[in-house]
């Protein structure tokens, strides 16, 4: 099978690429050639911008792809020029789309496939929803041949998810100074994380399957956790205790609007995803990765290098920032309560 990855060399793409080496096919990656190759086995560079109509049309003609695997397509401009240079030309079209196109709020915490599509609240999401409906057009008007798959957080090594700082390391490096982190809402809504390498038996399993043509499907860990356990399981792979604050998800988006997209249009709900259809297609994928064995992977990662252990300085200032403003609003409601009291 010969197979073409748009990124690869990302953090869910590169553990897809290891295991499609694995399985045998030929494989190639298309990007900007910018991160150093760590796999195992010989893969086929192809150099340049996905956004290039040219290189696209170039790779689509050059060779017949049983697969084209696209894990940069953010854009229903993006999805367009796909479908201009890979129509009647390739077997599959997997899409990287996001379990965040999920209807927000939903209407009942175990997500369907068939849950609604509709993210009035994060503009990411929308956008991806504008690419699959895009995606499904071209299935319908011309056959392009489709398969949706909707990750949802998912990690490797080099990532430490968290629900308010990013996943690079500066929560950990927090927790190790004993400064205070924060959880978003009460700490006890439920969430999904997924490593990288379980992610991939359900997406590399999908290749060639006449029956995942014109599905969607999300791939996520069985593992049900409230973000609290999320953040002690982290604390105690790293070694330490973490000291939680919990913020209402609704003040964090007034004073950072983008963390809060991220919050209101995602993580702030309880999801827990129904994996039974990738089952029923992919019967090895089974996820194995708990999340305690895969933080300590990560964190061992970053331990092994000093130079890994970056805290961002624009991060690590506004979690002081939103933190200080929060104790300041519970300290002013405080004083309020105390006049009721007397
Ligand atoms: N991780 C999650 O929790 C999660 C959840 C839902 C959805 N997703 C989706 O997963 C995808 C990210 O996959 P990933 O983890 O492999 O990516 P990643 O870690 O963001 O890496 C990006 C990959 O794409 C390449 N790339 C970026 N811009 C490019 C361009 N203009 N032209 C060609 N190549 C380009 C990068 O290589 P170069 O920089 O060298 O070009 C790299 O190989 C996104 O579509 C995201 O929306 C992720």
């Amino acid at each position: 099978m010969k197979v073409l990855f748009i990124g690869g060399t990302g953090n869910i793409s590169s553990a897809c690429v290891q295991l499609a080496l694995e399985k045998g096919y030929e494989t190639s990656l298309l990007n900007r050639g910018s991160r150093s190759l760590s796999f195992e086995g010989q893969v086929n560079l192809i150099k340049g911008d996905r956004n290039d109509p040219e290189l696209l049309k170039q790779v689509a003609e050059s060779t017949y792809y049983d697969v084209v695997a696209n894990f940069v397509g953010f854009t229903p401009e993006q999805i367009a020029k796909d479908i201009m240079a890979f129509s009647g030309k390739i077997g599959q079209y997997l899409f990287i789309s996001s379990a965040s196109v999920y209807q927000k709020p939903p209407n009942h915490f175990i997500i369907t496939e068939s849950t609604p599509l509709r993210n009035p609240f994060w503009k990411y999401s929308r956008d991806k929803i504008a690419c699959e409906e895009k995606l499904v057009q071209a299935y319908r008007e011309k056959g392009f041949p489709i398969t949706i798959v909707r990750p949802s957080y998912t990690y490797g090594p080099t990532w430490i998810p968290c629900s308010v700082g990013g996943h690079g390391y500066t929560v950990v490096g927090r927790m190790r100074q004993g400064l205070p982190i924060i959880s978003h809402g009460d700490g006890q809504s439920l969430w999904v994380m997924t490593f990288n390498a379980d992610f991939a038996v359900g997406f590399v399993g999908l290749f060639g399957q006449d029956q995942a043509i014109g599905e969607a499907f999300h791939i996520t860990s069985d593992e049900v956790l409230t973000w609290d356990q999320i953040y002690r399981t982290i604390a105690k792979a790293a070694g330490c205790q973490a000291e939680i604050i919990h913020i209402p998800s609704e003040f964090i988006a007034a004073v950072n609007p983008e963390w809060g997209a991220s919050l209101l249009g995602d993580k702030a709900y309880s999801v827990v995803f129904d994996n039974s259809k990738i089952k029923r297609l992919v019967p090895e994928f089974r996820p194995k990765v708990k999340f305690a064995e895969g933080i300590a992977r990560s964190i061992a990662w970053h331990d092994q290098d000093p130079s890994r252990q970056v805290i961002d300085p624009l991060v690590n200032q506004t979690m002081e920032h939103i933190i200080q403003l929060y104790k300041e609003a519970l300290q002013k409601a405080q004083r309020t309560e105390k006049r009721y009291h007397v």
